[in-house]
């Protein structure tokens, strides 16, 4: 049986998004890259504000269905400035294995915020569920893939990275095991079929304050 396109669910805001793409730049969050290889790259991000959507769902598809719809009413003007807020990229949804209900995974779904509102952005409706979040400067390493990011595939590619950084000069300072924490951050709407962009993320612990370098890898 054909699965069923969530995606069409979010057809006006999709048409919108489009639009919006094609009418100005769309703002990231700013990284430096630091470490550069064929299948992942090691990148420090600055600290930065973002808004964010639990969500408690058994599927990464429809945690991030829900989650982003909630962020959109968020942009759409649902806070309390009635304002509304330009589109930025990647939206990201983090996930933890085993820490949703029945053992399934947690995931919280993270809208980045533009830079003009970073210090001071506009409260969400209660509603909607969603809290500010400060991420800190931080260290991540990142592994792109193409195509759509889906339940089946995502799993295999936080494997992919998590065995490229075992044999790299972070392989202890990143988890390694086949369950860890990682983020999948999406940059195109469902409707470019090719060329898209997506990327698994997995996060380095060492301190924003020394960038990426710790003291065993400083030398590469
Ligand atoms: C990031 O850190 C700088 C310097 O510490 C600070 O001025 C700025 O307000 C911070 N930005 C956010 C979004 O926390
Ligand atoms: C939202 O409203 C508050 C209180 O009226 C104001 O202080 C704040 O600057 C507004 N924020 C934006 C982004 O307009
Ligand atoms: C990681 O730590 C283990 C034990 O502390 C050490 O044997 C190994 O060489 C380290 N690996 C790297 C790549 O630094
Ligand atoms: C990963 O999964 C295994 C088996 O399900 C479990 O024993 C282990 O504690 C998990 N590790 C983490 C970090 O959650
Ligand atoms: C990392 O260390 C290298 C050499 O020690 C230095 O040139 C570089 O600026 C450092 N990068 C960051 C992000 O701190």
């Amino acid at each position: 049986m054909e699965k069923p396109r969530w995606w069409l669910l979010l057809l006006p805001s999709i048409v919108l998004l489009n639009l919006v793409g094609l009418c100005k730049a769309i703002e990231s969050p700013q990284y430096a890259v630091v470490h550069a290889e064929p299948d992942f790259e090691v990148r420090l991000y600055v600290n930065s504000t973002w808004m964010s959507a639990p969500v408690n769902e058994l599927s990464f598809e429809k945690a991030t269905l829900f989650g982003f719809h909630r962020l959109f009413q968020y942009i759409q003007g649902a806070n309390l400035n009635y304002s509304r807020i330009a589109v930025t990229v990647p939206v990201v949804t983090s996930i933890v294995p085993g820490a949703g209900p029945f053992r399934s995974s947690a995931y919280v779904v993270r809208f980045y915020l533009p830079a003009k509102l970073q210090a001071d952005p506009p409260v969400p409706l209660d509603e909607l569920h969603l809290k500010p979040y400060a991420w800190n400067s931080h260290c991540v390493a990142v592994r792109k893939f193409s195509g759509y990011a889906k339940d089946e595939n995502i799993a295999e590619e936080a494997k992919r990275l998590a065995d490229s950084l075992s044999r790299s000069p972070w392989a202890n300072l990143s988890s390694t095991e086949s369950n860890y924490s990682y983020s999948i951050a999406q940059y195109d709407s469902p409707f470019q079929f090719i060329g898209r962009t997506n990327e698994v993320w997995a996060d380095i612990k060492v301190s924003g304050a020394d960038g990426c370098n710790s003291s065993g890898i400083a030398s590469y």
